[in-house]
């Protein structure tokens, strides 16, 4: 048996056995132990405590790692990625600096639909080999557990295809892995003019084989103007539901779209983007579990306004933050980053943007009992930082690479 004894920490974050949903106020609540110890187990914590506690371990462990300085904090649950995809879009990068907007390049057969010609041509292994060299580069940024989607395949074929790769990598990692469907993403050319002819696709043929061969843990639907109305939505989401995917939905983007009042009829397990949303949405989602996933990342790319955050905590939301690593709206999958813009644009504090990006992501993949937390039983999904001022030092340092190791699963990945 390995145990690694992590000592001298300066500060241990998100330590707690107490753990739950954080809404509204709670957020702020970032329980933190200075100069601390971490013990270790193969994969699993087993204990923490002050450093001159009795609790402190006197067996001898295999390794142990001097902290002196450095922050331990649970590793990112990034829970809305896209990183299943074929090469790259900087092309509309350049369309979008000389002014063309997002819904236009889409409009232009540009967008979703772009990736998904390409997948259509890639083959399961080139897919594989893309989006495994994605999956190490966030790990290596301090990402230890990710939900990964479908989406542009849009076909029964590329779906599947598509969904293997996320089994694939699920098998070839450490790091935990969700799944989401989203055959829903956009309409495909072949189905402009039948689109009831692609929602059937979606419902007769593509999610029982996705349920036989048990490739996905949840249903996205890209509920949005010229994509898929929320009467669609609700229908896909249920769809879904019979063969036990719970409901994620893009939810309100670039419009009221009605996508949040559609994920809380279906009770989503959360709503995601919400850039474009008014008081009736934030009303909606009060009082209910669906946790609204915030992504700066879109916002700063697509030169969009951002999710109005505070107003979603004053009102008692349960917010997670994500990357939305994707080609065309967030070809950044850094959460460092998404929590420093969640800071700097959406006004969180320090301590509401990690556990977002830390327990809160967990809850929106489902996986709160393994990761999120510093938490005995839980996964060993780490970061150490390098040497820092405070806790605050880390999104107020943005674009600094301020991660010394990451562990995942009671190892080290560098
Ligand atoms: O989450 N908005 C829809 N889907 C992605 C973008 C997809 C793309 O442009 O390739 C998103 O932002
Ligand atoms: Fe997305």
């Amino acid at each position: 048996m390995s145990v690694i004894l992590i000592k001298n920490i300066k500060i241990l974050v998100n330590a707690r056995e107490d753990y739950a949903l954080l809404k509204g106020e709670a957020l702020s609540n970032l329980p933190q132990i200075n100069d601390a110890y971490l013990l270790i187990e193969d994969d699993t914590i087993v204990k923490y405590g002050k450093m001159y506690d009795r609790s402190y371990p006197t067996a001898e462990p295999t390794e142990v790692i001097d902290a002196t300085g450095k922050v331990v904090m649970p590793a990112w649950c990034d829970s809305h990625t896209h990183i299943v995809f074929d090469g790259s879009r900087e092309q509309e990068f350049v369309y979008k600096i000389k002014g063309m907007g997002y819904a236009e390049i889409a409009a232009k057969g540009g967008g979703i639909l772009n990736s998904a010609a390409k997948v259509a041509a890639a083959s399961e292994q080139e897919l594989y080999t893309q989006a495994k060299k994605r999956l190490d580069e966030i790990v290596a940024l301090g990402t230890g557990a990710v939900e990964i989607k479908s989406g542009y395949g849009l076909s029964v074929e590329s779906e599947l295809k598509m969904l293997r790769v996320i089994k694939k990598l699920s098998e070839n990692s450490k790091v935990i892995i969700r799944s989401t469907f989203l055959g829903a993403h956009a309409i495909p050319s072949l189905y402009k003019e039948n689109r009831e002819d692609y929602i059937q696709l979606i419902i007769e043929e593509m999610l029982p084989k996705i349920a036989a061969e048990k490739l996905a843990d949840f249903i996205d639907v890209f509920c949005e103007q010229g994509f898929f109305t929320p009467e669609e939505t609700i229908l896909i989401c249920n769809a879904g539901k019979a063969y036990g995917l719970l409901p994620k939905i893009h939810a309100n983007q670039l419009n009221i779209s009605g996508g949040v009042q559609a994920g809380v009829a279906v009770n989503a397990i959360s709503v995601d983007h919400l850039e474009t949303v008014s008081q009736n949405e934030i009303d909606c989602l009060k009082n209910t579990d669906t946790i609204a996933t915030l992504l700066p990342n879109p916002s700063l790319y697509l030169r969009m306004q951002y999710a109005p955050a505070r107003q979603m905590l004053n009102d008692g939301l349960a917010i997670a933050l994500a990357s939305d690593y994707n080609p065309g709206s967030s070809p950044s999958g850094n959460m460092n980053l998404v929590v420093s813009l969640a800071c700097m644009q959406m006004k969180l504090l320090p301590e509401e943007a990690i556990n977002a990006a830390t327990i809160n992501g967990a809850y929106a993949m489902g996986i709160a009992n393994e990761v999120g937390t510093i938490s005995a039983g839980k996964k060993a999904n780490l970061i150490i930082t390098k040497e820092i001022p405070s806790l605050t030092f880390l999104p107020y340092a943005f674009g600094s690479n301020l991660i010394d190791k990451v562990m995942i699963a009671g190892e080290f990945i560098q």
